[in-house]
């Protein structure tokens, strides 16, 4: 698959199959991730593949004001953590740029086009208690997450886009 049939095809999926996803087909997506660029190369990121136990009591964290429901039936959460060190938090100040979320963003779409390659569904989540799914995975000092993928095998077809025409988002100059 080219890089624009997966950017068509990548959806977010709200809707999985009960069937588990293997973890040879998640490192191909945690591949891709791994080679996204970051500023000054930092690779702040951190992936934790769960299922199980941990993987419900991450997706309670998501069901804020009723939303997301669908992280019950995802059979995999992959929460994505950031570590900014000292130099990026600085970094950050003098730029006024938030350096370690935009790596993570990047490295969190390139996961999800390898699973819209690889025919899977994805949903990156950002309504997250979290700094309660830091607690439940345990992370290092400094260590904070971000945001949840979830995956599986898409119960559900892709619905029209809504976008935005290229004339209200691209200008040229010359
Ligand atoms: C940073 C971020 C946070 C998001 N948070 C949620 C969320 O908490 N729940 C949800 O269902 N979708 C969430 N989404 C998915 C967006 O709603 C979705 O990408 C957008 O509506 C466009 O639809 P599409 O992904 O199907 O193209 C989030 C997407 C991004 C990039």
């Amino acid at each position: 698959m080219d890089v624009t049939k997966a950017c068509e095809s990548r959806f977010s999926c709200r809707k999985y199959t009960c069937e588990d996803v293997g973890n040879g087909l998640i490192e191909q997506c945690l591949e891709c991730a791994r080679l996204a660029p970051s500023a000054l190369n930092k690779q702040p990121w951190k992936f934790y593949v769960t299922r199980g136990d941990i993987k419900a009591a991450i997706a309670k964290e998501t069901q804020l004001f009723g939303a997301n429901g669908f992280t019950d039936e995802a059979p995999v959460l992959i929460a994505v953590t950031v570590k900014p060190k000292i130099a990026d938090k600085l970094a950050d100040k003098i730029k006024h740029q938030d350096f370690s979320s935009i790596d993570l963003g990047i490295a969190v779409q390139s996961f999800c086009l390898k699973a819209a390659e690889l025919g899977l569904g994805t949903c990156i989540i950002g309504w997250v208690k979290t700094k309660s799914v830091d607690k439940i995975l345990n992370t290092a000092a400094g260590e904070h997450t971000k945001l949840i993928i979830s995956l599986g095998y898409p119960a559900c077809d892709q619905p029209p886009r809504r976008r935005k025409s290229m004339e209200e988002i691209a200008v040229y100059i010359s």
